[in-house]
């Protein structure tokens, strides 16, 4: 596996499509710039880096998602926050938790008309075992599918339900797909995206829907969108397109919502599993079509 150092920055990919592990930074203080490009350059490249021993309080946290951009905060009314820190998530999960969040393929808000473009996650307390992220890289799903099908999806456009995600959310006995527990019942404008999605900055190509907010794609017949987002949503459990993160205290991961989904693993219950999460706003999802 290649292994990339410059100076005392060392970037180790964990497969060839997604994810590297980054070695010789300390994020609890400021970054230089020079560092700081070969991370976002590096990020950029894996879409998941992944930070070990990283000690990060609240401030750090915060001030390490403004180096990357406006701080979002979420549109939840009632999405956890610790005291001061409105712009910070907490993922806290235990014996008494009736639901884990993430817990299906998805990008994170992506119902939103301009949806984060990154997402900061420093995981402070983790069960022994278990309790893992698995991320997927949207831009080898799009890759791979058929030229005719690449056609086809092209300038076609689907509907993102924030009520999937917030109002029908996922609980442990039914891990694979929303149930119907009611969660606030608040109401919020559905967002209409590309179906393949251009990266602002690389100009790749990748499938941008998902499981927990893609209600059907708009330009279809109900029947025919739901065949072809079977056949999209499928592809992602092909583990070619995956990387996983074996989270341990003060790891913190970083990744690109514009071309990588994610899926977190509730299966530790009833064990303690606790993390912050800083989200950084992004644009409106566009597609080019290809040069
Ligand atoms: C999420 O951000 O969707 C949750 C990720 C995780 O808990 O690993």
């Amino acid at each position: 596996m290649a292994i990339t150092q410059d100076e005392e920055l060392i970037f180790k990919p964990l497969t060839p499509s997604i994810g590297a592990e980054v070695q010789g930074v300390d994020l609890t203080v400021e970054i230089d710039d020079v560092q700081f490009q070969r991370i976002l350059d590096a990020w950029i490249s894996w879409g998941v880096l992944i930070f070990r021993d990283q000690a990060l309080d609240l401030e750090q946290h915060v001030a390490l998602g403004r180096r990357f951009g406006e701080l979002y905060s979420h549109i939840l009314p009632d999405a956890k926050t610790p005291p001061g820190y409105p712009e910070v998530i907490e993922l806290h999960t235990d014996a008494h938790s009736e639901r884990a969040g993430g817990e299906s393929w998805h990008t994170d808000v992506s119902a939103d008309e301009e949806p984060p473009m990154a997402s900061i996650l420093h995981i402070t307390e983790t069960p022994d075992t278990g309790g893992d992220t698995l991320f997927a890289s949207m831009n080898a799903v799009y890759d791979d599918l058929s030229g005719p099908m690449k056609s086809f999806l092209s300038g076609l456009t689907a509907t993102h339900r924030a009520s999937r995600g917030y109002n029908a959310v996922h609980d442990r006995n039914q891990p694979q797909g929303p149930s119907t527990v009611p969660l606030g019942g608040w109401e919020f404008p559905d967002s209409h995206h590309p179906v393949i999605r251009t990266h602002p900055v690389t100009g790749r190509h990748s499938v941008y829907v998902n499981t927990i907010y893609t209600s059907h794609i708009d330009e279809l017949a109900p029947d025919e969108s739901d065949s072809i987002l079977a056949v999209l949503l499928e592809r992602i459990h092909n583990p070619r397109y995956q990387c996983r993160v074996q989270w341990r205290k003060n790891t913190v991961v970083l990744w690109d919502n514009r071309c990588v989904q994610h899926h977190a693993v509730w299966d530790y219950f009833p064990k303690l599993r606790h993390g912050n999460r800083v989200t950084i706003k992004g644009d409106r999802p566009f597609f080019s079509p290809p040069a």
